[in-house]
């Protein structure tokens, strides 16, 4: 009898016992309200497993300030385990011999991540020639989107816009009436954010892929590049005076209240409705921005880095298996506002949105539409990204030229490169 009750406490503790003392520091950029409120799936998760999470918050959207604090981090010789990251930077970090991609790679192999995830997210994961994986992905945000008040919207007769031209033939006539159009915060990833989606509608998702994958000097010189800083000028001219520096969470806030009627934003935006008890087509909009089947992806990751003490390499493994668990990657993404980076888990419990995202990227996957984002660093090396950005968010807060703009967008990006 005794023998018997050991071995069932003995199953019944394993998960727990296993990964009992392990810890983990995580540097991450979710501060907002609907961030945080998903990120403490994680950190219930992991505590419920015995983990001990050191939170190490760098506030700032789009992750520039988190970016820059990892940096100097590394640099010091004293990396966390894990960080919020993204894109090609993983691949970066592993080539400058920071990475420990065979800490968490053997759980990526039992719990079969290959299977788990299109090969596009598989890649993005990997290290070391792309024998093994170094980070664990959490979701697919979609940048491309315009979100809207509702009422705001009804009781001005406007539909959400299915071209540019809608787009400010709406906001024209909300601005007649003294509503402002467009709720941003002008700080460089936001303008980079919104121009890419403007890029992506105006120029085309080959044009995308020449301009922002491929880095293609003549296409950022070129003359549709000067359609799309047009467009930008007339979408500055849709924002209120105290749009610079404005946080994105405080512009979703002014959609949220009726005081603007758009925000272009990442469906991040999503989780501050969701986290209000706001619904989509009870309280607001979500549609696609213009564009011909596109979908700029951003998958929010977590790398992880050589460090000492087999508490915290077991923290990695621990906090690298909870982040690919199949109902983690549910609630979790309800929350942030994402679809899952796990192909299998099912869509019926989330909103209208999601679902809309979860089948446009497929639409997209097909059409060639399926483009990384650059804004949010899922494409091109950071110095490169942070050329272009610099010339974007120095047009939208001067008064430079479409022309002038494009020249030097060439010139930085061909000086960056
Ligand atoms: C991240 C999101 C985050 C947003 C705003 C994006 O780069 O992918 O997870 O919510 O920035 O901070």
């Amino acid at each position: 009898m005794k023998k018997i009750i050991i071995a069932i406490l003995a199953i019944v503790l394993a998960p727990t016992l296993s990964y009992a003392g392990s810890k983990a520091e995580v540097l991450h950029w979710w501060t907002s309200g609907g961030e945080a409120k998903a990120l403490q799936v994680l950190k219930d998760d992991f505590a419920a497993q015995g983990g001990e999470w050191k939170d190490m918050p760098v506030s700032g959207g789009g992750g520039d300030a988190a970016m820059q604090t990892l940096k100097a981090r590394i640099v010091a010789n004293d990396a966390p385990a894990a960080a919020q990251i993204k894109g090609p930077t993983i691949q970066a970090y592993d080539r400058e011999g920071v990475v420990a991609p065979y800490n968490i790679d053997a759980v990526a192999k039992a719990e079969g991540w290959d299977k788990l995830l299109s090969k596009q997210v598989a890649d993005h994961m990997k290290c070391d020639d792309g024998k093994a994986y170094c980070a664990a992905p959490v979701n697919i945000h979609r940048i491309d989107w315009f979100w809207a008040n509702k009422k705001v919207l009804d009781s001005n007769g406007i539909k959400m816009p299915s071209s540019w031209a809608e787009f400010n033939a709406a906001a024209d006539k909300l601005q007649a009436k003294g509503i402002i159009p467009l709720a941003h915060g002008s700080q460089p990833w936001q303008d980079a954010t919104v121009f890419e989606a403007v890029a992506l509608g105006i120029g085309g998702n080959d044009f995308y892929k020449k301009a922002f994958v491929d880095a293609d000097v003549a296409t950022l010189g070129g003359s549709t590049m000067v359609k799309i800083f047009d467009q930008m000028r007339k979408l500055k001219g849709y924002t209120d005076a105290g749009s610079p520096g404005r946080d994105w969470n405080v512009a979703t806030g002014m959609v949220m209240e009726g005081k603007a009627a758009f925000q272009l934003m990442g469906d991040w935006a999503k989780g501050e409705f969701a986290a209000a008890g706001l619904k989509p087509d009870v309280d607001y909009y979500c549609a696609a921005t213009p564009s011909n089947n596109g979908y700029l992806y951003n998958v929010d990751s977590f790398i992880f880095f050589k460090i000492k003490g087999k508490e915290k390499v077991e923290g990695q493994k621990l906090l690298a298996s909870l982040i690919m668990g199949k109902e983690f990657q549910k609630v979790f993404n309800i929350y942030k506002g994402s679809i899952p980076a796990r192909l299998d888990v099912p869509m019926d419990d989330f909103d209208k949105c999601a679902k809309k995202s979860n089948s446009d990227l497929n639409t997209a996957a097909a059409k060639g539409g399926l483009l990384p984002s650059f804004a949010h660093g899922m494409t091109l090396e950071l110095g490169v990204k942070g050329a272009i950005q610099d010339v974007v968010t120095e047009h939208f807060n001067s008064n430079m030229s479409s022309q002038d703009a494009v020249k030097k967008l060439s010139a930085a990006v061909k000086a960056a490169s």
